[in-house]
């Protein structure tokens, strides 16, 4: 008995001390955040956008809307890393930026992913019901993508279009 209160106290001690370890928080609702936003390449239609407002952007965006859990560590920690990777694939607010062969080819990926339902992630799936797409819904962000990148390829030279 003495030692189980001693391993409880040590494991809320050190339960304590990562409270204090806070990961920077990914949220900028300043107008430079969207200054590069994938809208000024391409049209993003008003459904499609609530899609991605929805399901995508707390991970691929510059500006997260964090669960109360994001305060409690090791959980923050876990958030902080999703979202440092999704953001590094493809961030919708910056996709401005891309060169144009990344653009396609990051659309292309949007397509792929969802049809496997690889995104959203199934751990954010779970705790994001409105993240849970239906298959209307899917559709939609699915023909969006190849949508955007017929119009990308029609507005830039082929030259700078050509897949390798
Ligand atoms: C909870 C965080 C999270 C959410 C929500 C999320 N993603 Fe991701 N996404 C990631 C992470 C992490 C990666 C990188 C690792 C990987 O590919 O699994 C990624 C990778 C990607 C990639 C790049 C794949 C590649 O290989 O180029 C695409 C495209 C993508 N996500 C699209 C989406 C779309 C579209 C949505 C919404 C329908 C979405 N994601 C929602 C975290 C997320």
């Amino acid at each position: 008995m003495r030692y189980f209160k001693i391993i409880a106290l040590m494991i809320l001690g050190v339960l304590g001390v990562m409270q204090f370890f806070r990961p920077a928080k990914n949220i900028n609702t300043s107008p430079e955040a969207v200054a590069n936003d994938i809208t000024k390449v391409v049209a993003v239609p008003g459904d499609v956008q609530a899609i991605l407002v929805k399901a995508c952007n707390d991970c691929h965006s510059n500006n997260t809307h964090y669960p109360w859990y994001a305060n409690v560590m090791p959980v923050g920690w876990i958030l902080s890393n999703h979202i440092k990777e999704g953001k590094r694939e493809i961030n919708f607010n910056e996709f401005a930026v891309y060169p144009i062969k990344k653009q396609l080819h990051k659309l292309e990926e949007v397509a792929e992913q969802v049809e496997r339902d690889e995104m959203p992630m199934s751990s954010y799936r779970r705790l994001h019901k409105e993240a849970r797409l239906t298959d209307a819904e899917k559709k939609a962000l699915m023909d969006w993508a190849k949508q955007a990148r017929s119009e990308l390829m029609a507005k830039n030279p082929p030259a700078a279009t050509k897949q390798p």
